[in-house]
């Protein structure tokens, strides 16, 4: 049985970058109601990936929910770019800002959600100022940089951490992951408490993309 909250976002980083509109295309097609951009500036880690200007072509070509993952330093840099370029969803890195709070409150006041991401090493304590202010904490299960790694197993537990603070108050901010998510590892990601998983190779490279992520939808 599928619980309503499942979300599952394909990862565009994954997707043949000269076919962007296909691999759009299919995310629709399989079904996925979000999709998953990750921005990398080459400095918080090595890759260079894409910016506002072709987020906003994207937003042209898509009424998916854009949930843009900055993986940059200095991310309130690139807040105004991305609000304009019509992204629903702004997460940044606790590791790459000096001034969460601030940041959060700005997101919001440009009317997106607002995420906070966390490294592997970074545990879920240094949350516990924002867990009220933010929309979604992304619990990264690998370190950022790349597709197509294996899941961290530890970091699962951050999952059940952050589900039982919410269970006891600290927010109704909505847990996802990121990395190495898989037909092998959507069982325990689901069974730590995960409400949004995002999907990169184990979606754009199976043979039918829809499939696994049905797959991935409905482990238990
Ligand atoms: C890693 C990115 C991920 C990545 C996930 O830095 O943030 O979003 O695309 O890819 P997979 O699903 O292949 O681990
Ligand atoms: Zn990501």
């Amino acid at each position: 049985m599928v619980e309503k909250k499942r979300i599952i976002a394909p990862s565009v980083l994954s997707a043949d970058f000269a076919h962007l509109a296909e691999g759009i295309r299919l995310a629709e097609k399989s079904g996925a109601r979000w999709l998953h951009l990750d921005i990398m500036d080459g400095l918080f880690v090595p890759p260079i990936t894409f910016g506002a200007g072709i987020t906003a072509d994207i937003r042209k070509s898509t009424s998916l929910v854009l949930d843009a993952h900055l993986m940059t330093q200095n991310p309130g840099r690139h807040l105004d770019s991305f609000a304009q370029a019509g992204v629903e969803r702004f997460t940044f890195h606790l590791e790459a800002e000096t001034h969460p709070h601030r940041l959060i409150t700005a997101i919001k006041s440009r009317d997106m959600k607002a995420g906070i991401a966390i490294v592997p090493s970074t545990p879920v304590a240094m949350l516990s100022e924002l867990l009220e202010f933010v929309d979604q904490v992304l619990v990264m299960t690998v370190n950022p940089g790349w597709g197509g790694q294996k899941l961290i197993p530890g970091t699962l537990k951050k999952i059940r951490q952050l589900a039982e603070l919410r269970e006891k108050g600290a927010g109704s901010y909505l847990i996802a992951m990121d990395g190495g998510f898989c037909q092998s590892t959507a069982s325990s990601v689901w069974a730590a408490g995960c409400d949004m998983a995002v999907m990169g190779s184990a979606f754009y490279g199976a043979d039918d993309a829809a499939a696994a992520l049905e797959e991935c939808l409905n482990a238990f």
